[in-house]
């Protein structure tokens, strides 16, 4: 398996906080101006202690209107694919890089990105997962650090820190274009063949030790 290393993101280790205290921080977030025009905050879900973590784009409308990721026709098809990989939903962790939908489902802006990022970050440190899977440009972009397109970035993993990012197309793209839908579907079934290879976590090391975390903040 190819893994690309990603170098720079030597920061933040996992910290022994939970979600819950860190869904109590961001409170009624007023830090961007989403909070005018969102129906609810969508914070995340699933497992606490997931070795897989989902990170989405921003929540949509259905998304907005239950409080919960990925519960429309893009959720039906990301749930779908997880179980190629032989992943339920309630296995993994999911949550956005941003919390709050944006107005028509536009693309996240840099500020909202900067304001939003901190719990991100945090709920990485509290999951601590093996494996970030990153759906779509926005969310690959904000992980990785990079401008390269998905089509490119897709197809392996990439080593950062502790994690191995798994960068795919977004199901909601995928959905318009049967061939991204069956790289989605390759790339998921890539991470269950790298799961049940590596049955136990990816650097054989159990959470809270010293490794990387990529500066989310940046
Ligand atoms: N698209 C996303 O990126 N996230 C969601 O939660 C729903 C759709």
């Amino acid at each position: 398996m190819g893994v690309m290393h990603i170098p720079g993101h030597e920061h933040q280790g996992p910290r022994e906080v939970s979600l819950d205290e860190v869904r109590s921080v961001l409170g009624d977030c007023r830090r961007c101006p989403l909070f005018e025009t969102r129906g609810n905050i969508v914070f995340g879900t699933g497992n606490p202690r997931a070795r897989v973590l989902v990170v989405g784009e921003a929540p949509g409308k259905n998304e907005d209107e239950q409080g919960e990721p990925f519960v429309g026709r893009a959720g039906a098809n990301l749930n779908g694919v997880l179980a190629l990989a032989g992943l339920e939903r309630s296995d993994v962790y999911i949550a956005n890089v941003l919390k709050c939908r944006p107005p028509a489902n536009r693309n996240p802006k840099a500020d909202e990105v900067l304001a939003c990022s901190p719990y991100l970050r945090e709920q990485i440190r509290s999951i601590w997962p093996d494996i970030i899977v990153t759906l779509g440009n926005p969310a690959t972009h904000f992980i990785l650090k990079t401008e390269i397109g998905i089509t490119k970035l897709r197809g392996r993993f990439h080593q950062m820190g502790h994690f191995l990012v798994m960068p795919t197309l977004h199901p909601a793209a995928a959905l318009r274009n049967p061939a991204w839908q069956r790289l989605l579907e390759e790339d998921f079934k890539m991470l269950g063949e790298y799961l049940a290879e590596h049955p136990s976590r990816a650097t054989g090391e159990a959470a809270g030790h010293s490794d990387a975390l990529p500066r989310l903040e940046d």
